[in-house]
């Protein structure tokens, strides 16, 4: 498997036009995490946070928008050196300490809590995109726990399993054999897989490789089950627990490029708004909100 950190370093420098609002009908990919970002900042404001920790912060474009949104303090870190390297430089350009921000790899106990130590305690901790890319989901909500004060909130994005009940393809096969009839069986799954290679589109979606090696679906990005994930969140002690969905899709991907592309990225647009419980299946991807406890 590819390293995470090679893959950012090779997307780090278009990193920022996600985040540009301009291109919010120009970029072929619809830019998901620029109304992910505008959800943060809102949860943020509602709870009235006035300092934020971002681990895995990117090239910084996210923490420099909610700094700019909120007037909070803001600190942040990353493992990739050409992600720090450019978010430094993006600081320094909206007048911030590139200080900042700080080369640091979330699966590195030691080095993490030697960073919690050195910046402190925050009103909020957001990892935004990152929780995919580590294996320890456990250890994950502890380190975000570290920099976070008590009574604080934490805002965990993940990249939700349940859509692939929504997609009909490989990961519907995948899902349905490996998670929903884990307890089942073999015998059983044996003859559900034969018949779903019938129903299902099982030849998509394509895998996202890159010339260098070092493609989305080559390094680990895994998708969370959100009740599971809920579960790790109320054993570290926290409480009101929410999810905010976002990346909507109103119908499955694959029929997608059937319709019009404008009418099609207006009804993603739209759906944004919806609270409710379709998100779960609808969405590619959520954040789970929580308070830590007093
Ligand atoms: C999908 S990007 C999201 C960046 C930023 N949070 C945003 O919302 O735009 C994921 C980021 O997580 C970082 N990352 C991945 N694994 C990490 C780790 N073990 N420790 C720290 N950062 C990590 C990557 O380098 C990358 O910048």
């Amino acid at each position: 498997m590819s390293d995470v950190s090679a893959h950012y370093d090779g997307s780090a420098p278009s990193y920022h036009e996600q985040y540009d609002s301009d291109l919010i009908w120009k970029n072929d990919e619809y830019p998901a995490n620029y109304f992910r970002l505008q959800k943060v900042i809102e949860i943020l404001r509602e709870r009235g946070a006035s300092s934020v920790y971002d681990l895995g912060a990117g090239e910084a474009s996210p923490v420099i928008a909610i700094r700019e949104a909120l007037g909070v303090e803001i600190r942040a870190s990353d493992v990739s050196p050409e992600m720090v390297r450019l978010g430094k430089d993006n600081l320094t350009k909206h007048d911030m300490d590139p200080e900042w921000l700080t080369l640091v790899d979330i699966r590195d106990m030691e080095a993490i809590k030697a960073e919690a130590a050195e910046v402190g305690q925050f009103d909020a901790v957001i990892a935004l995109g990152v929780i995919p890319h580590v294996e320890d989901d456990a250890w994950f909500v502890e380190a975000m726990s570290l920099f976070l004060k008590p009574s604080g909130t934490l805002i965990l994005q993940f990249r939700n399993s349940m859509f692939s009940m929504f997609t009909f393809n490989r990961l519907t096969k995948e899902y349905i054999l490996e998670e929903l009839m884990a307890p089942v069986p073999q015998k059983f799954k044996d003859v559900v897989a034969a018949d779903l290679d019938q129903r299902l589109a099982v030849d998509k979606p394509p895998v996202r490789r890159r010339e260098d090696g070092h493609g989305y679906d080559e390094i680990l990005s895994k998708f969370n089950n959100p009740f599971e994930l809920a579960e790790v969140v109320k054993a570290r002690g926290y409480t009101d627990l929410s999810y905010r969905w976002y990346n909507f899709h109103p119908t499955y991907p694959m029929i997608a490029n059937g319709i019009d592309p404008q009418e099609y990225r207006q009804a993603q647009i739209d759906l944004e708004a919806d609270t409710s419980w379709r998100g779960m299946f609808l969405c590619s991807a959520g954040m789970i909100i929580a308070t830590k406890a007093p």
